[in-house]
């Protein structure tokens, strides 16, 4: 056994329990010496809550198998088209208050970020303003939407790559149904010198969470339905700034009040007011909205989320 090893397996401490209430302390005395130091802080910190946890609500062997045992199930339901785990963080809230621990606060003036959810995809195809995210036919009302992007000083930012996606009005991504085309309701713009960009889509419809695995179970033994409101998803890039994800919901739906995955505030909702007249794509008929979104970006770090599926 050379030096490191030995050290490594003589705690300081004995690590040998006494009773229920010794663990805890035991337990982190022996991750007391993490060479690193983020690490040693949050694992402390959650094996500290976690105890917590069983000792506050009285844990039973019963419950503690049931725990593991959705722990593996969401393990087991992930894949590369499918990220359970990602899906139960969002069920909990725990994924927008990360998101919201770490993006718009101390009174930031840039748009309020919302969740990434787990259907973004890289790469989706260049499209130039103007240009069409209905990629594959899409029965709907048409989408007109028109967006513009400042700084906090309300100074127009060109140049930023906007990735945009959103399920269709059957509310199904294009990832999640055959009758899509692939890329279907997703486009990469880039804004132009006054910072705007603009597209046509279709009207999006609220849609269930994905409910076979055991966030389905979950929400069904909670009496919750698995719905989230209307929404279109937009991710912000340009570099010298903090790059924006976030979500803008299609005000009047049903669904606002009571989104599954918690991903709602209330800057995010936008009036799309249907349009009158014709539509303004010429060979367009029937009826037809308009949405129209400001975005503010602040300087920062520019960097991409991991892709939840491929
Ligand atoms: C979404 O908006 O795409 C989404 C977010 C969380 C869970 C499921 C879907
Ligand atoms: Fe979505």
């Amino acid at each position: 056994m050379d030096n490191e090893q030995s050290a490594a397996s003589s705690p300081k401490h004995s690590s040998i329990i006494t009773d229920e209430g010794s663990v805890t302390a035991v337990v982190l005395d022996a991750m007391a010496d993490t060479p690193n130091a983020r690490l040693r802080e949050v694992m402390a910190s959650f094996v500290r809550h976690m105890h917590a946890f069983a000792r506050e609500v009285q844990l039973t062997e019963e419950e503690f198998d049931l725990g593991i045992d959705v722990l593996n199930r969401i393990g087991q339901a992930s894949n590369d088209l499918h990220n359970e785990a990602i899906l139960f963080s969002d069920a909990i809230g725990f994924s927008t208050l990360v998101c919201l621990l770490n993006n718009g606060r101390n009174g930031a003036t840039e748009t309020a970020s919302a969740l990434l959810g787990p259907f973004w995809r890289m790469n989706s195809p260049p499209t130039p303003n103007g240009g069409s995210i209905v990629r594959s036919e899409t029965p709907g009302p048409a989408l007109f939407a028109s967006c513009r992007i400042t700084d906090p000083q309300g100074r127009p930012l060109a140049g930023v790559e906007v990735d945009v996606w959103q399920a269709s009005p059957v509310g199904l991504y294009e990832n999640q149904d055959a009758n899509q085309s692939e890329m279907n309701l997703r486009g990469k713009f880039m804004t132009d010198p006054d910072g705007r960009f603009w597209f046509r889509s279709v009207k999006p419809a609220g849609y269930p969470v994905p409910t076979g695995g055991p966030v389905g179970d979950l929400l069904r033994a909670q009496n919750r339905h698995p719905y989230r409101p209307a929404h279109l998803h937009f991710l912000c890039f340009k570099p010298g700034y903090k790059t924006l994800v976030t979500q803008v919901f299609v005000g009047g739906d049903e669904y606002l009040g009571s989104d599954v995955v918690f991903g709602v505030t209330e800057h995010l909702i936008c009036n799309c007011r249907q349009g009158e007249g014709t539509t303004p794509a010429a060979h367009l008929a029937g009826p037809w909205f308009q949405l129209d979104h400001a975005f503010v970006m602040e300087p920062g770090e520019a960097k991409l989320p991991q892709p939840p599926i491929k």
